[in-house]
């Protein structure tokens, strides 16, 4: 009898735009991914593409979107470029029939844009993934397997933190980073606040219906430097969010449970091993007692990349629902909203968004 090969599975055909600091996160990811081939990358500055392309051996170097488009038959692209070209890259990218888009943080700027980009995507057939990298590391696993077992009870309130002290000039003899430009999107809002608010909409298990936030501009960059939030969820549960580049470092989640609070120190850019810990009162009226549940480190990147491989094979669903990231616009808009203004933000989500979101997650017990 003859022998019968393996079916040859074609590797999937990556394009990487925007080839900056970040970009050679991905570049290194893709490169080790089994399944995957970097086929081309593109950058404004075509130099920086062609420097990019040499060092990860992509297959060709582009000075635009459209070029790279135009030349490439990409199954996949990342876009690693800065949050004010976002909305108008993947509506280029669906254009030329890309089927799959790893956005980087933030999807965009509006819920507007965020809603406009999941009515494209849906009509085009095609997945549309913000790259939210925090969300795939293990210790965020073991958080909700503790919270999903029932041990700690309902959710009282959430607390997020990403915070560092980063002046508002640049440093001296270097190039300004885009974080102090307001015309790439620049300011905490879109980049830092992110991650706050994708940690408390995913975890609080509502949606969000009110909004009180606080902040600052940076007197010489204009861009917003801090931002304070309260939110109110539809089920009871309230989120206190901190993003600030005048305040000293924390990048902390902490939930607080009817039967514990869970704590992890640093939850967003965890690049070693890491504690999550749950803080108990003993009977004894004065006494903690704290669990700690050591995590031992993995990439979270290179498991973002294996899941968004996974989805371009048909072998699971978007862990992060694009659904999920224009909630999560529209949040950044309404604390963007009270801290103009200085007063509470009631209408959040326009109807059809948070009808959509409620159906398309287990909403958490209401609190009585
Ligand atoms: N997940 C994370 O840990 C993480 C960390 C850093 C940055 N990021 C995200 O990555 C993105 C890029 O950040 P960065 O720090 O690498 O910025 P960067 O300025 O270092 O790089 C961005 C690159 O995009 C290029 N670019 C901009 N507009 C373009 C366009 N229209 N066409 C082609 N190229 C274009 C720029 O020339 C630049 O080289 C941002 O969305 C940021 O939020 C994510």
């Amino acid at each position: 009898m003859k022998a019968t090969s393996p079916p040859t599975i074609r590797p999937v055909k990556v394009g990487v735009l925007g080839c900056g600091a970040h970009a050679h996160i991905h570049g290194r990811v893709v490169s080790d991914a089994p399944g995957a081939v970097l086929a081309a990358c593109a950058d404004i500055d075509a130099a920086k593409a062609a420097d990019w392309a040499a060092r990860w051996h992509c297959g060709a170097s582009f000075g635009s979107l459209s070029d790279m488009l135009t030349a490439t038959d990409l199954d996949a692209v990342i876009l690693a470029t800065w949050p004010v070209g976002h909305a108008a890259e993947i509506a280029a990218c669906l254009n030329r029939g890309v089927k799959y888009i790893l956005c980087e943080k933030a999807l965009c700027l509006s819920g507007e844009e965020a809603s406009s980009i999941l009515e494209q995507s849906r009509s085009a057939g095609a997945v549309v993934l913000e790259a939210v990298m925090y969300r795939y590391h293990p210790a965020i696993g073991r958080l909700e397997e503790l919270l999903a077992s029932g041990s700690l009870g309902r959710i009282d309130s959430i607390r997020a933190v990403f915070s560092n002290f980063e002046p508002d000039s640049p440093t001296p003899g270097k190039t300004k980073d885009w974080r102090l430009k307001a015309e790439c999107g620049g300011g905490v809002s879109h980049d830092w606040m992110s991650y706050c608010v994708n940690a408390a909409n995913y975890l609080a298990g509502g949606v969000p219906t009110r909004v009180f936030a606080s902040g600052t501009r940076g007197s010489e960059s204009g861009v917003v430097t801090s931002l304070f939030a309260q939110i109110e969820y539809s089920n009871g549960v309230t989120a206190s969010l901190e993003s600030s580049r005048n305040g000293s470092f924390s990048q902390l989640l902490s939930v607080c449970t009817e039967g514990g609070r869970l704590n992890l120190p640093v939850a967003w850019g965890i690049f070693g091993d890491v504690t999550l810990s749950v803080e108990r009162r003993k009977p004894e009226w004065d006494y903690i007692v704290t669990e700690r549940f050591p995590i031992t480190h993995r990439n979270p990147f290179a498991l973002q990349f294996a899941h968004f491989l996974e989805v371009a094979a048909g072998q699971g669903t978007p862990r992060i629902p694009l659904i999920e990231s224009v909630v999560n616009a529209y949040t950044i808009d309404a604390i963007l909203s009270s801290a103009r203004a200085h007063e509470a933000v009631a209408q959040i989500l326009p109807e059809n968004i948070s009808a959509e979101r409620i159906s398309a997650q287990p909403m958490r017990k209401e609190h009585p």
